[in-house]
């Protein structure tokens, strides 16, 4: 091991070691016009403050302190593994910071909205290095808005320091003209944050308790504010309606299905690809035009997944090939192929080198490996062993009105065409049923089954007829 760090490393450790991480998430997002709390509305699958969450634990903040206030029931059930703050009222941000003053020790605090999901880890160490070696008091992420309505302003000193940060409502139409705009994202040092909240008064517009007025303590006391500009307005991004949250999840999308391209996939057409940030993709998978990916899904090497699928919670081994299919909380073995147009509701276990074809449909189901199901088949609630040949049309006929009943075909059995297997039922290993048959009772090991009516042919019948 070398004991040579780069500041890179240093700054990581510090930050994990040192930075209490403040989510202010109490607001109630009335422009929304839902019934969610706001910050529980999803961007890629997950929910805005949840992404808020992971980027202080990507930095090293093992524990953020959630601030929550609006729906904090569900919100606090929501989210796992972090802090919870109460604001029963919603008096303002810095109002909401004292609700948090508990949690905040000598170190620094870093301050997070959880309506504005898109900040990068790498942003916020960069600005924590700078904020540190700076010994600043504190360091606001700032960015120039080509349109900055409703943000607080900027207004830098003559050192180009921040003297303070006027919010849209107490500001003079000058003021108003600044483009420099206060994302809500700051570090503060965390012994003088906690000194001078009590200092904060609601003396606004608003009658609120703004952190922004922070600055201007800080600057009574001696500390320094510095600005850190960000050129990607994306990061600062905030979410208060509809419009803004589809926004916001084109950008998660992009940067989701960059992340997965610089490792290994194969997109072929990124614009047109929805995978949820909680998916795993191995290298050299390549994914057609119109998926969706979503959940807890993982997708082993050399996978062709599309054009046109849905996968939810999929466990998808090496070399699967699945096209134009849908399937839920299923898992599928190596060098399997589904679809076109089949659909795997959840439950299933198919093994390896299986086959699950056109228009089948599968519901908590194992299916063995090798076997086959090509065509228009149904097979629900079934323990098909391997080597099983499953013809066009068979159906498992597992409900009888009040229950789900089970169907057991074991290995190197083959079922004919347009088989009924009336559950429950078993077909015995290395058996045959012939095309036709409803199997209504146990199937002995290595025998044919075959019910159905004799054909009849009338000779000469036609001509009668006619
Ligand atoms: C705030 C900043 C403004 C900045 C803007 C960036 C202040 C006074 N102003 O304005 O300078 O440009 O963010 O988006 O800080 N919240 C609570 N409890 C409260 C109030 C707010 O938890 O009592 C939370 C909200 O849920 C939200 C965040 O704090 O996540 C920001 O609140 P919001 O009311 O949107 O702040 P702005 O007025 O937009
Ligand atoms: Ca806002």
């Amino acid at each position: 091991m070398s004991n040579v760090y780069s500041i890179t490393d240093h700054i990581k450790e510090d930050a994990a070691n040192s930075i209490t991480a403040i989510i202010l998430a109490a607001g109630e997002g009335k422009r929304m016009y839902s019934k969610t709390p706001k910050v529980l509305h999803k961007v890629c699958g997950t929910p805005l403050v949840q992404h808020v969450v992971n980027c202080a634990r990507e930095i090293g903040c093992v524990k953020p302190v959630v601030v929550v206030g609006h729906g904090a029931e569900q919100v606090m059930e929501a989210i796992e593994g972090v802090s919870f703050a109460i604001q029963a009222q919603q008096l303002g941000t810095g109002h909401a910071v004292m609700q948090a003053e508990g949690y905040i020790t000598d170190g620094d605090v870093l301050v997070l909205y959880g309506d504005t999901p898109l900040p990068k880890a790498e942003t916020l160490l960069k600005m924590y290095e700078v904020h540190k070696q700076n010994n600043y008091g504190a360091t606001v992420l700032t960015a120039d808005f080509e349109d900055p309505t409703g943000y607080g302003r900027i207004i830098r000193s003559s050192e180009n320091l921040i003297e303070s940060i006027i919010e849209e409502r107490d500001a003079s139409p000058e003021i108003k003209e600044i483009k420099e705009v206060n994302s809500g994202i700051y570090f503060f040092k965390g012994a003088d944050l906690k000194r001078v909240l009590s200092r904060l008064s609601n003396n606004n517009d608003q009658g609120e308790y703004y952190l922004t007025d922070v600055i201007g303590l800080f600057r009574q006391d001696g500390l320094k504010i510095a600005p850190y500009k960000t050129n990607d307005t994306d990061e600062i991004m905030g979410v208060n309606n509809k419009l803004q949250l589809s926004q916001a999840n084109e950008i998660m999308r992009r940067r989701i299905v960059t992340k997965h391209m610089l490792k290994g996939v194969t997109i072929i057409d990124p614009s047109n690809t929805y995978i949820e940030n909680t998916v795993q993709i191995e290298r050299d998978v390549t994914i057609y035009p119109g998926c969706i990916l979503e959940g807890s899904t993982y997708i082993g090497e050399d996978s062709i997944i599309g054009p046109q699928t849905r996968i939810k919670d999929c466990n998808i081994g090496n070399g699967v090939k699945i096209q134009y299919s849908v399937a839920f909380e299923s898992s599928i073995g190596e060098a399997t192929t589904v679809g076109p147009y089949a659909y795997l509701r959840p439950g299933n276990k198919i093994g390896k080198h299986a086959k699950i074809g056109d228009f089948v449909e599968m519901k908590n189901s194992n299916f063995g490996d090798y076997s086959k199901a090509s065509h228009l088949t149904y097979v629900g609630d079934g323990d098909v062993g391997n080597n099983v040949n499953l013809g066009c049309g068979v159906v498992f006929v597992n409900y009888d009105g009040k229950k789900k009943n089970r169907t057991v075909i074991e290995d190197n059995s083959f079922v004919g065409c347009n088989v009924n297997l009336i559950a429950p039922v078993t077909v015995k290993e290395s058996s045959y049923v012939a095309a036709g048959t409803t199997i209504t009772k146990e199937v002995p090991k290595a025998s044919l089954a075959i019910g159905r009516v004799k054909q009849d042919n009338k000779e000469g019948w036609a001509k009668k007829f006619k």
